[in-house]
């Protein structure tokens, strides 16, 4: 067995002097540069359309710039959560987040429009209304507050779950329910006689099985993959409203990037988002199904009578809401219903 020699105390105060003057001229020995790091911060699990649209994206952009970029990806609030990380995003401590549309408030009223209870009949008008121009042009509303809105991400339709079936508005009535910090989404909940608690993701499985809230609201792929469905005893499938997200990005980290480089990483989230819309439409069944076949929570399937109810009762919102929204906006969302 050969055994290196120990090096001796002068050999290496010798090393110790020059890697501190190669530190110092900015450069060390044999090294080639470090890859630029490109921090992707989120709250939710990697078996979600985003956690998985994340993966993608790091492969694709190590794979097209191998050596220069790279991309690290902090799931499930590692990082940063849902009270720090934009704040971290304008301090370049991340260099890109995908929060779901109802977490920009502080930075534009505009997207509250995603949040308008009933709006959108299903998936495929969330998708029209984001890619027509009104919807394009949402991506630049937070630009005057350093923001790229690089593009939106699915995830789904929201349910409420809860420790009381949920048949009639009546229902939720005096109930603690955990929701994302949105104004509209607490003028929804305050429409039904509930109370809205604002409260990060990171906190709702707790908060859901200490009973210090009885109920929440989110998509099918959420309620599964943190196990929202064990603490709770029904889930009203509701469609009532969508959770997405807009993946964001600093003007200054953006515009530091040389462009060809910029369209690569740009070409590389697209691709990514295809992925994880693809996968937000198949978790949405499967997910929903592992739940139910788990037998862990009661299903609640509203009847058109009992879902009108909930539509009555909690559509006043939107008039609440129209003048920080913009009626021309909430008349632009509705019309993609038609398509
Ligand atoms: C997310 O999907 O990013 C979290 C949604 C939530 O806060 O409920």
């Amino acid at each position: 067995m050969k055994v290196s020699k120990p090096a001796t105390l002068q050999s290496l105060f010798t090393l110790g002097k020059a890697s501190l003057l190669a530190t110092v001229l900015g450069f060390s020995f044999g090294a080639v540069a470090e890859p630029v790091e490109i921090k992707f911060s989120h709250v939710v699990a990697e078996n979600t359309p985003k956690g998985q649209m994340a993966l993608k994206f790091k492969e694709l952009v190590e794979s097209r710039l191998p050596g220069e970029y790279k991309v690290s990806v902090f799931p499930n609030s590692q990082l940063f959560g849902d009270n720090n990380e934009l704040a971290a995003l304008l301090l370049n401590d991340v260099q890109l987040v995908a929060p779901s549309l109802s977490k920009f408030e502080r930075y534009t009223k505009k997207l509250q429009v995603f949040d308008l209870p009933f709006l959108f009949e299903d998936m495929d008008a969330v998708d029209r209304f984001q890619q027509s121009e009104a919807g394009q042009q949402l991506l630049n509303s937070m630009s005057r507050k350093g923001l790229v809105g690089l593009g939106y991400l699915h995830n789904g339709m929201k349910q409420f779950s809860a420790n009381n079936a949920l048949s009639l508005p009546g229902d939720a009535a005096g109930k603690k329910f955990r929701i994302m910090p949105s104004d509209v989404i607490a003028a929804q909940f305050e429409a039904v006689g509930a109370i809205p608690v604002k409260k990060p993701f990171s906190e709702v499985f707790t908060l859901l099985q200490t009973r210090a809230i009885d109920g929440q609201e989110n998509t099918w792929s959420n309620i599964y993959s943190k196990k929202f469905y064990e603490v709770q005893t029904h889930i009203t499938e509701s469609n009532h409203g969508v959770l997405d997200y807009m993946l964001v990005t600093s003007e200054t980290f953006w515009k530091s990037l040389p462009k060809d480089k910029r369209e690569i990483i740009k070409q590389s989230m697209d691709e990514a988002v295809a992925l994880g819309n693809k996968l937000a439409l198949e978790k949405a069944n499967e997910d929903r199904q592992l739940i139910l076949d788990s037998k862990r929570v009661e299903l609640v399937t509203l009847t058109p009578e009992q879902r009108q109810a909930w539509v009555n009762a909690m559509r006043p919102v939107w008039s609440q809401f129209e003048d920080k929204i913009g009626k021309d906006l909430i008349e632009a969302a509705e019309s993609a219903n038609k398509p």
